[in-house]
This record gives C-alpha cells, sequence and structure tokens, in this order.
C-alpha cells in the first residue's frame, strides 16, 4: 500500500496548491500531478466539456497505481464529482465541500464571498454546500475569468494583476464578507495580491489546502498512509513542459526540474 500514489489533477497549475500542502502534511507519499495545460482554461467552458475533459484526465491517472485522487480543480468538483467517483473504487476527493466546510468555521458576522470561475459560480455548488452547512449565512459570489489566464502566464503580482482583482472583489467588499472562498485553486497563487487589496479583516480560504486537509484525513482513517519520510513526485502536462516548470518551481519553492513530462492523453471516448 506504502508505494501507492495520490493522483492530483486540474487543468493547469491550479492544483499545485494542493500539491504544496500535501507535501508538507504529508511529505512520505508519492503523488502524481496532471496539469491539463493544453486545454487550460476550463472554467469559461460548458458543463458537458468540463465533464468530458475531466473524465480524460482521470482515465490517464488511474493508470499510474494510485490509492486515492484529489480533484484539485473547482471548476471539475463543481460539475462533475459524483462522475469521476463512478469511475473508481478508490477515494476521490474534491475541493468544494471541505473548502466550504472552512469557510462556514471561519465566518463571524455570516458573510462569506465566492471567488470562482465561471462554470463554478454559475453551477452553484459552493453556495449549495455552505447552505446545507448554515442556511443563515449570505453568500456573494463573483465569476473572475481573468485570473486562470493571468496565473498560467505568471501575472501572480503586478498592475494587471491588481486591477482586475480590484474590479472582482467590489462586490464582495461591498457586501461587507469577512470570509471570502479562493474557490478555484489558482486563486491562491494570487493570495499576496488579494490578502492586500481585502485587508487584515478578512479570512482567505484556500480550497487546494482545505481540499489536501480532507483527503490526508481520509487516508489516515483508512490507515493507507504512507510510512517513507521523502515521497517521490512526478508531473505530468499536455503541453509545454517549460512553462510549467518554471512558475510551478517559483510557487513550490524547489526546482521540479526533470520531474516532468509531457503527455498526450487519450480523447477518445
Ligand atoms: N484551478 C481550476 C479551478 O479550480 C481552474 C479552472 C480553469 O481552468 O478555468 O477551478
Amino acid at each position: 500500500m506504502s508505494e501507492l500514489q495520490i493522483g492530483v489533477f486540474d487543468s493547469g497549475l491550479g492544483g499545485l496548491t494542493a500539491v504544496r500542502e500535501l507535501m508538507q502534511i504529508l511529505p512520505g507519499e508519492n503523488l502524481v500531478y496532471f496539469g491539463d495545460t493544453a486545454r487550460v482554461p476550463y472554467g469559461t467552458r460548458s458543463r458537458d466539456t468540463i465533464r468530458t475533459f475531466a473524465l480524460q484526465d482521470l482515465r490517464f491517472l488511474l493508470e499510474q497505481d494510485l490509492k486515492a485522487v484529489l480533484v484539485a480543480c473547482g471548476t471539475v468538483s463543481s460539475v462533475a464529482l459524483p462522475d469521476l467517483q463512478g469511475m473508481t473504487d478508490i477515494p476521490v476527493v474534491g475541493v468544494v465541500q471541505p473548502t466550504a466546510a472552512a469557510a462556514c468555521n471561519a465566518t463571524k458576522n455570516k458573510k462569506i464571498g465566492i471567488l470562482g470561475t465561471s462554470a463554478t459560480v454559475k453551477s452553484g455548488s459552493y453556495q449549495a454546500a455552505i447552505a446545507e452547512i448554515d442556511p443563515e449565512i449570505t453568500v456573494t459570489a463573483t465569476a473572475c475569468p481573468l485570473f486562470v489566464p493571468l496565473v498560467e502566464n505568471g501575472y501572480l503580482e503586478g498592475q494587471i494583476t491588481e486591477l482586475a482583482a480590484m474590479e472582482y472583489i467590489k462586490p464582495l467588499q461591498d457586501a461587507g464578507v469577512d470570509t471570502v472562498i479562493l474557490g478555484c485553486t489558482h486563486y491562491p497563487l494570487l493570495k499576496p495580491v488579494l490578502s492586500k487589496l481585502f485587508g487584515d479583516g478578512v479570512t482567505l480560504i484556500d480550497s487546494g489546502r482545505e481540499a489536501a486537509l480532507a483527503l490526508a484525513e481520509i487516508l489516515r482513517r483508512e490507515g493507507k498512509l504512507s510510512q517513507k519520510s521523502e515521497g517521490k513526485r512526478r508531473y505530468f502536462v499536455s503541453d509545454e513542459v517549460s512553462n510549467f516548470s518554471n512558475i510551478a518551481g517559483m510557487f513550490l519553492e524547489r526546482s521540479i526540474d526533470g520531474q516532468v513530462e509531457k503527455v498526450t492523453i487519450r480523447t477518445d471516448d
């Protein structure tokens, strides 16, 4: 069991926010990551397209020896989680439920903001998960379609990113939220900008981190944790390796050169 890997996937770089967390809390685990960089972004596409892409991504990952899967994408978790769970008997954990639970726990004034992709906000997934936990909480949600391309192109800080962020967070500020769900796993890469603009009174909830914590808890409960001290990590992308390696290395604060491979996944059905 201990040699099995945890599979993590996203449309691109965003799922690395979950990988960074997994490396911290479960350093002995072998991780295999897939970023569908040839088809990013997912969040501006239709539900059917997102579901099709997600099933193909998971089919690729399931060819590796896995003990669990982290769907490190708010968009995919919002529209396709039950379909993905139906493909395998191993645990498949999404970001929505654990992140909503953490936000409900954090809010003091019962006003939560959600930043997500267009598909995520339209799906109402976070809104439904929050309402189930505490129906008295009011929610303000904004779609932020420019954030994923900004992150994928390395614009993690600077004027362009700040201008986009100011526009997107305004409705949340006007609503007086004290807690904001970064409902897309790309957005924690923009945390320096978002923290600065929101200021101290607002707690930012990182969906990659919350999902990683939830997955760790499941593996612990099921007695499936690795006993090793340092796990192996492999990264697969569907497009150019160098762009991913550079930004990923910056974010993970370690070089991943030599661990990233370009693959062509099956896209027939
Ligand atoms: N990281 C994905 C998410 O959490 C980004 C989706 C996209 O590619 O637009 O929603």
